[in-house]
């Protein structure tokens, strides 16, 4: 049995030098202290062993166990070392590499000029509605004070749909559809995609208009004015001022076209304002009494005042844009430009 145990020692010697990863740990704990292992072997073969030689054999067996027991914790402490060693080595950071940098995106100026000015108009108490871009006649146009067969229904080159529906062409249905769940007071922006057959350097298909309305008791046409000072003086400069100019739309009565002082020259005259002093910038007017009625509302009790812009024109007159397609080509030379800082 002392043979054995020699050549077991030898044997243990030689794997713990080939023990190189957590599989081999296991197998050797298996092959020595396992159930099945060297060391159960010579404890049963005890029994064969004299009598009396028993205690000493025992005592040389449970030595060697130790013994194997101490290898084997040495061991294991070993192959944590080198794990760590190993992960440390793999998950190493080099704090001196370069970052990557991710290109960080940037609002389109058509939807920083929208935020700008609801900013300005929810400053004095507007809440903002949202519409349907495909409308039906009723809301675009009829309820509006355009009858079907009425000559103002040409101001607008009209994308029809079937039946009733067509493409909206102005964000003004939406008033309708305010007034129509909302009673007065009202205070409402309706910002909004519009479409109308009509393409060159300043006109497109597809553009964006704000719609503004406002319906309460003793509304008048100064109210309107100065709303729209305060929008032209935080949109493009404190100086400016606005003037009306006597127009038509068949919603509103009086109509108004709004024009603003030139911010480029300060009204002494330039190419932007064609000599003028004066840019025009948008409609609107005291609401017609008949578009109170198609909503409900008593036009003998309440009055309002309704404008729309032109997002692109805005942005246009801004930022010296000359042609419209320049916001829909999204060239990122051009968008880059209107990038916060
Ligand atoms: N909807 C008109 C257009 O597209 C703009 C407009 C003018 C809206 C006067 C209004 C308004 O609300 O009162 O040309």
């Amino acid at each position: 049995m002392e043979q054995r145990i020699k050549a077991l020692r030898e044997q243990m010697e030689q794997q713990i030098a080939q023990v190189n990863s957590k599989e081999k740990m296991a197998n050797f704990w298996q092959s020595f202290l396992g159930k099945k292992g060297s060391i159960a072997e010579l404890m049963k073969g005890l029994g064969t062993v004299a009598k009396e030689d028993r205690p000493a054999m025992g005592k040389v067996i449970n030595d060697f166990k130790v013994q194997v027991e101490e290898q084997y914790n040495i061991l294991s402490e070993r192959m944590e070392q080198l794990e760590l060693q190993a992960r440390n080595r793999r998950e190493a950071v080099d704090i001196t590499m370069p970052a990557v940098r991710r290109p960080v995106g940037g609002l389109h100026p058509l939807t920083l000029v929208k935020n700008e000015i609801i900013n300005v108009f929810s400053g004095m108490g507007f809440d903002v509605f949202e519409g349907p871009e495909i409308e039906d006649d009723d809301h675009n146009f009829t309820r509006l004070n355009v009858p079907k067969d009425h000559p103002s229904r040409d101001m607008q080159d009209t994308f029809y749909l079937e039946d009733d529906l067509l493409l909206r062409t102005q964000t003004s249905g939406g008033q309708i559809r305010v007034m129509d769940r909302q009673k007065p007071p009202i205070k409402v922006l309706v910002p909004g995609r519009v479409f109308r057959s009509d393409s060159d350097a300043t006109h497109s298909p597809m553009f964006h208009q704000m719609e503004g309305l406002v319906v309460d008791k003793g509304i008048t046409l100064c109210d309107l004015q100065g709303m729209l000072d305060q929008f032209v003086q935080q949109l493009f400069d404190a100086d400016v001022r606005t003037r009306l100019r006597p127009s038509y739309f068949p919603f509103t009565e009086p109509s108004v076209e709004v024009d603003v002082s030139c911010f480029e020259c300060g009204g002494k005259g330039c190419s932007l304002c064609k000599h003028t002093g004066w840019i025009e910038v948008l409609g609107g007017g005291v609401v017609h009494p008949h578009v109170l009625e198609n909503c409900g509302i008593d036009p003998s009790v309440y009055s309002g005042i309704a404008f729309g812009i032109g997002i692109e024109r805005i942005t246009m007159l801004k930022y010296g844009i000359n042609n419209i397609g320049l916001l829909f080509e999204n060239d990122l030379r051009f968008l880059e430009q209107f990038k916060e800082a």
